[in-house]
């Protein structure tokens, strides 16, 4: 039996019913699609469109119904998706009543209630593990103290950093990353129930009341908007995409340290993997899946945009594309950043490999050239005079130390910058590399960590607000 039944004379084919369902990756919304129900019979109930005993029979069905859907809820064949499942299955229970579950209603509006639904309370669950990262990334980093490391431009050693520093780099992209999701949250938090199949309704229902009943801050301004509207699909997926290429720049790095060539870091063994042939092997595959993930995240976002383009108003079935790629991406992500962390929580940072790496005389070049700044030189002068120096140094295979000493404009003083150590010292200014400016950083990081909770608390408790009676 299908919905349509009353129009169509032939039974839908085969083909078509396997090719359109949607049962296979939608009951994930059953329990959303319960939620929304729930606020729609309770909307019916209050607009006098059922009585008060309808709603009572109508709302112990569907509480059946969910607990069926916990256990042994007998999909039927001709169940195309969750929505057709679960009035069918309300119907069954509750009779003539249950007939009237639908009223006023149409799937368009409802499955998109049902995703608005699912997003919200996934890419919130995102977030609070997107903190967890962060919490390991800023333990690494008070840990780590005033250990340093060479940090890098065009993959080349450029100016010696904290090691402090460096992690806290990736915590605040996340950071960025967490605040996109809560702006997303805030404008996807809007209820299309009531909409209808495109155009509202002739019956009394009450949109405002049903999108409060779910915890929404507020209805739809437009039918047709409310159920063609997939911007927040693509826009989450487009924060999930982003935090795939911060978790693959992290991936990325950590596969590097992991080699024999750097040796900046020893992964865990439990957060490694072997080879099956080569017996010495110890793989960094969590590290290569972060960024080998980024790539379908990012696929997703622009298949996405691609099925949205050109469609016309309002609803058209291409929008059943909408969920396959948002599950997936949510789930992907989920797991990417607690292999992460777990990851990075317990690798051990080879800091004496770290430090010999930045130790390299020519690291301090610029702090030479800022030097003779100070002296009085123009900077680009400074820049020509020590690059002169650095260029000799290696022609000639002479000690940069001993050229600088010999230095006039330099000498001994100077030559004090090339200590070990010394250059990372210098990066005193706001947001820099260096010690003191970056035990500012990290206190503003665990006051920016703090309030992110707060923020997360926040938008759970408005989510899960006990509905009002009625
Ligand atoms: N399974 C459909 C979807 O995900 C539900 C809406 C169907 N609406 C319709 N008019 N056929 O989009």
């Amino acid at each position: 039996m299908t919905l349509w039944e009353g129009r169509l004379g032939a039974t839908t084919a085969d083909e078509v019913l396997a090719f359109t369902e949607s049962l296979t990756f939608d009951r994930r919304l059953a329990g959303d699609d319960i939620a929304g129900s729930r606020a729609h019979v309770r909307g019916l109930g209050r607009g006098g469109i059922l009585t008060e005993d309808e709603v009572a029979i109508l709302l112990a069905a569907i509480d059946r119904v969910e607990e069926e859907l916990g256990g042994d809820f007998a999909f039927q064949p001709s169940d195309e998706d969750i929505h057709t499942a679960i009035e069918r299955r309300v119907t069954e229970i509750a009779g003539d009543v249950g007939a009237k579950l639908h009223t006023g209603r149409s799937r368009n509006d409802q499955v998109a209630t049902d995703l608005r639904l699912f997003a919200r309370r996934e890419l919130l669950a995102i977030v609070s593990r997107v903190i967890e990262l962060q919490e390991v990334l800023v333990t690494r980093a008070a840990e780590a103290g005033d250990a340093y490391l060479p940090g890098y431009t065009h993959l080349q050693r450029a100016q010696p950093v904290l090691l402090a520093h460096h992690l806290l780099a990736h915590g605040w992209a996340l950071g960025r990353d967490l605040d996109r999701i809560v702006h997303s949250v805030d404008r996807l938090n809007v209820s299309p129930l009531g909409a209808g199949a495109l155009a509202g309704s002739s019956l009394p229902l009450d949109p405002d009341f049903v999108a409060e009943n779910l915890g929404f801050a507020a209805r739809f301004e437009n039918s047709m908007d409310a159920v063609s509207d997939r911007d927040f699909v693509a826009e989450a997926l487009f924060d999930l995409a982003m935090i795939g290429v911060h978790l693959s720049r992290i991936g990325e790095e950590i596969a590097l340290w992991s080699s024999e060539e750097f040796g900046f870091v020893v992964l865990d063994d439990a957060f490694a993997t072997g080879s099956s042939m080569l017996p010495q092997k110890k793989n960094p595959d969590v590290a290569e899946l972060a960024r080998g993930k980024a790539g379908r995240l990012i696929g997703h976002l622009t298949g996405m945009l691609a099925t949205l383009k050109g469609l016309p108003l309002s609803y058209n079935r291409d929008l059943q594309e909408d969920k396959e790629p948002l599950f997936d991406s949510v789930d992907q992500i989920d797991r990417a950043l607690r292999a992460t962390a777990g990851m990075l929580a317990t690798a051990s940072f080879d800091l004496d490999r770290m430090r010999a790496a930045a130790d390299g005389s020519a690291a301090a070049a610029v702090d030479l050239a800022e030097w003779l700044v100070q002296k009085g030189m123009p900077f680009r002068q400074a820049h020509g005079v020590v690059g002169g120096l650095v260029r000799d140094s290696i022609e000639r295979g002479v000690p940069l130390l001993e050229l600088v000493q010999a230095h006039p404009a330099l000498g001994a003083d100077a030559a004090g910058l090339l200590e070990p150590g010394m250059a990372v010292t210098r990066r005193t200014t706001p947001g820099g590399a260096g010690p003191a400016a970056v035990a500012v950083q990290l206190d503003r990081f665990r006051h920016r960590l703090e309030i992110d909770r707060e923020r997360l608390d926040h938008a759970l408790k408005a989510m899960t607000e006990p509905p009002p009676t009625g």
